[in-house]
């Protein structure tokens, strides 16, 4: 194949070099690249993202592009990338740590935890990075359920858990990083109903077993609302957040990584409000439903 693999320095993916991306890519390399995205969870390519189309050629390699439902973050001209900006006015909330006016920070999540249907995986390409901060990482939730010991997977089998649409971190129940909101809430989202999703999944196209605990979204387990089930949420995240499990991108432009979202969580680790960054994002649609709406008593009582 027209490309190699190195190890990351982390707990998980592999950093592809010599893939050359001003050309078409055949056949045989997109196959390839694909298989290597299932096996490794995440893919890093350094400095090669240094347009629209390279990214979109590269994104065709992993399945259908899915465009952004909302149009407001679409690229003018290029319906199939997600312009992620703050140029124009913040486009995420702003919150103080304690280190000053922050934004973009998004703690440990997979992408549409709170809709029955992941996506399968999505690629950012890093366009105008800020001075600091903006680091972005990846955490392998399948090698963590690898590591679970033998009573917790008994524990966990067949439990599924309640995912809820949040819009903000102040409404976490888990891994919650505190601070204090700067930026105004906004309420004119959809409706997203509660969903059900199994606390460990089987990936849809390898097989694994997938520890899914989306700490920005997850609620209570179904049948243990209480202290009891809570704690074993919080025994499942510590387990997950392990740094064995993670690999964290020091960005520099033109880097693109790609992850496969039903094996992965990931994370914005945040960078100061003031400084510009722009981010291109392509998604690459999922087509497998993992969980399900729930009925009304699931989502709110017990
Ligand atoms: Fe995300």
């Amino acid at each position: 194949m027209g490309y190699q693999l190195h190890p990351l320095d982390g707990g998980l993916g592999r950093e592809v070099t010599g893939l050359d991306l001003a050309g078409p890519i055949d056949a045989d390399t997109a196959a390839a690249l694909r298989a290597d995205w299932l096996e490794h969870g995440v893919l890093v390519f350094r400095r090669i993202g240094t347009s629209p189309e390279a990214q979109l050629a590269l994104s065709r390699c992993f399945g259908e592009l899915e465009p952004h439902p909302i149009e407001l973050f679409r690229l003018p001209g290029y319906p199939e990338l997600i312009l992620l900006s703050n140029e124009n006015g913040p486009v995420a909330p702003i919150y103080d740590f304690g280190d000053g006016p922050e934004t973009q920070r998004i703690p440990w999540h997979t992408d549409l935890a709170f809709m029955p249907t992941p996506n399968a995986g999505a690629l950012l390409r890093m366009v105008r990075k800020p001075a600091r901060g903006g680091r972005t990482g990846w955490l392998d939730i399948a090698a963590a359920y690898d590591a679970l010991d033998d009573a917790t997977r008994a524990e966990i089998d067949g439990l599924e858990a309640v995912y809820l649409f949040r819009t903000g971190l102040e409404e976490m129940r888990f891994n919650q990083p505190g601070g204090t909101r700067l930026s105004p809430r906004k309420d004119n989202y959809p409706h997203f109903p509660p969903v059900a999703n199994p606390l460990v999944w089987t990936h849809p196209e390898t097989g694994r077993r997938v520890l899914n605990v989306s700490t920005l979204n997850i609620d209570h387990i179904i049948g243990q609302r209480g202290e009891a089930g809570d704690a074993l949420i919080r025994r499942l995240i510590d387990h997950c957040l392990n740094p064995r499990f993670q690999y964290v991108h020091d960005w520099e432009e033109g880097d693109m990584v790609l992850w496969d979202n039903r094996r992965t969580m990931h994370a914005a680790f945040g960078h100061p409000a003031d400084q510009i960054r722009v981010v291109h994002r392509t998604t690459i649609k999922g087509h497998v439903a993992m969980g399900r709406i729930c009925d009304e008593a699931e989502g709110v009582a017990a």
